[in-house]
């Protein structure tokens, strides 16, 4: 028999506490004293808003993870789809934004104005290279716009409408987007290539990828300016494949997905990637929700830890497995678990965030970032359209462990069990249509700056050390907890 004690401690969820308020020199949560800068993973830029958007296929697809991540937050992909697919996923996130074009689209000149309109419909830019011979070899005779396109027929040769290469404004190596920007404006022309001395392509400016920068001035960037994205990976055997493919893409971060983070795979799919494979790609492994879960993702050499077990709106773990830690409770856990460590693992608190409080105070419990499903799954971005029920749109929500989700895992050939034997462990529901996922980030942002300037607290850091909390003696039944908030 055991010796472990049966009753291990009691447990808090959000509607359990009540941030203290604290004697505060700020002045205001408006007066631009607060920074929500955040760390992800170790190795991974910082985001300026600690907001997540969880790797559910109801939630995160490249339309919601370029949106998270030009609002300042981050989206990390969902793995239920082919690696493909989820490779196009990355790299269209990727293709949003950039200083300079690197690869553009390149088109010989005997090409036509039709063959340059169709490659722009895939591509999504301006304009098109146009290159002597027939393939690229960095040097180029022209550019064309669809301004261009206009002057001829669909058939005409694009050599007849193109700017040649000797009117083509250019700018040297080194120059900067700014100074790229000045002399697009001196010249009146809203692309400028750059090119080195031989006359070879480096790379092309314009000016719409400088107003995205200004239009969005917290979006999370890669060190090339690109739009930061994540993207989800499981522990089947394709899944080395998988993430070597989208380290490939050039993904910031892969999250390891597994329901429990403590199981003896995360180890080994963690050893696999980073000492056999030798993978740099930040990888964040979870869900655990004790001192020993996190520890253990820590010293299995996970970059950062995802903290949850049972917490989410359409999760079931806790009804069917009768396992699951309330997520204050499991939060403090993983900040304990590395409170003594030199540079901390960043934790991120997943699932359970219902209002912009429990963003707050998962803060203050310890979490770096936050992650959420269901508030952002009735949004625009999220995959699948709004259908009317009784009136009202709304949009599907889903578990990852639920019988539809399986059903298609199955049809994926991404699973071995068959559907009489799975018993699922999260349910499929229809949330209220709320239109864009910033206001959803407005929202919980707005809360995030009013429980720091309560806690006195100016960063993310502060937060975690000032926070202190009652506990309420009389929290909400649990049926309240799971009204959702528009
Ligand atoms: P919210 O509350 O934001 O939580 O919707 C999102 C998180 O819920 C988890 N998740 C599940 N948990 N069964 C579970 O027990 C499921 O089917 C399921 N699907 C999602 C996941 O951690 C997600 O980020």
């Amino acid at each position: 028999m055991s010796t472990q004690p049966k009753i291990i401690g009691e447990g808090l969820a959000f509607d359990d506490v009540l941030l203290v308020p604290q004697r505060s020199s700020i002045r205001s949560r408006f007066s631009g004293e607060i920074d929500t800068t955040a760390r992800v993973a170790l190795g991974a830029p910082s985001i300026h808003i600690p907001v997540i958007s969880a790797n559910m296929d109801t939630v995160t697809g490249w339309k919601m993870a370029t949106s998270m991540a030009l609002l300042g937050g981050f989206g990390v992909i969902h793995r239920f789809m082919s690696t493909a697919e989820e490779v196009s996923e990355v790299r269209r996130v990727k293709e949003r934004m950039r200083v300079i074009e690197e690869h553009p689209p390149v088109i010989p000149g005997h090409a036509t104005i039709h063959d340059a309109r169709l490659m722009l419909k895939q591509r999504e830019r301006g304009y098109v290279i146009v290159h002597a011979g027939e393939s690229f070899d960095g040097s180029f005779i022209g550019i064309a716009t669809p301004r261009d396109f206009d002057a001829g027929r669909p058939d005409t040769p694009l050599t007849e409408v193109m700017t040649p290469f000797e009117r083509v404004h250019r700018v040297a190596p080194g120059t900067s987007l700014e100074e790229a920007v000045a002399a697009m404006r001196q010249h009146r022309v809203e692309k400028i290539p750059m090119v080195d001395a031989n006359g070879r392509l480096l790379g092309v400016y314009t000016t719409k990828d400088h107003e995205y920068y200004q239009h969005y001035p917290n979006a999370s960037l890669d060190g090339k300016g690109r739009l930061l994205v994540a993207a989800a990976i499981g522990v089947q055997e394709g899944d080395i494949e998988r993430a070597l493919a989208l380290a490939a893409a050039e993904v910031d971060v892969l999250v390891l997905d597994i329901a429990h983070g403590e199981l003896d795979y995360t180890q080994e799919i963690l050893r696999r990637l980073k000492v056999v494979e030798g993978l740099k790609t930040p990888i964040i492994a979870g869900n655990v929700a004790t001192v020993d879960g996190a520890k253990y993702v820590r010293d299995s050499g996970a970059d950062g830890v995802k903290v949850g077990v049972g917490p989410g709106y359409v999760c079931e773990t806790r009804d069917v497995a009768g396992v699951g830690v309330p997520q204050v409770t499991a939060i403090m856990n993983a900040a304990e678990a590395y409170k003594n460590d030199s540079v901390r693992l960043p934790i991120i608190a997943d699932g359970g965030i219902r209002k912009p409080g429990d963003m707050a105070k998962a803060i203050g419990a310890g979490a770096d970032t936050i992650m959420i499903g269901s508030l952002l799954a009735g949004t625009e971005e999220s995959p699948g359209e709004p259908v009317e029920q009784d009136g009202i749109l709304k949009k599907m929500v889903r578990g990852m462990a639920s019988a539809t989700a399986f059903e298609k895992r199955l049809a994926l050939g991404a699973t071995t069990t068959s559907l009489e034997d799975y018993v699922p462990e999260g349910r499929t529901t229809f949330t209220p249509y709320k239109g864009k996922a910033s206001k959803v980030v407005k929202k919980l942002r707005g809360g995030l700056l009013s429980g720091m300037s309560y806690s006195n607290a100016r960063t993310i850091e502060e937060m975690q050390e000032r926070a202190q909390f009652v506990i309420v003696k009389n929290p909400m039944m649990p049926e309240q907890r799971r009204s959702l908030q528009s």
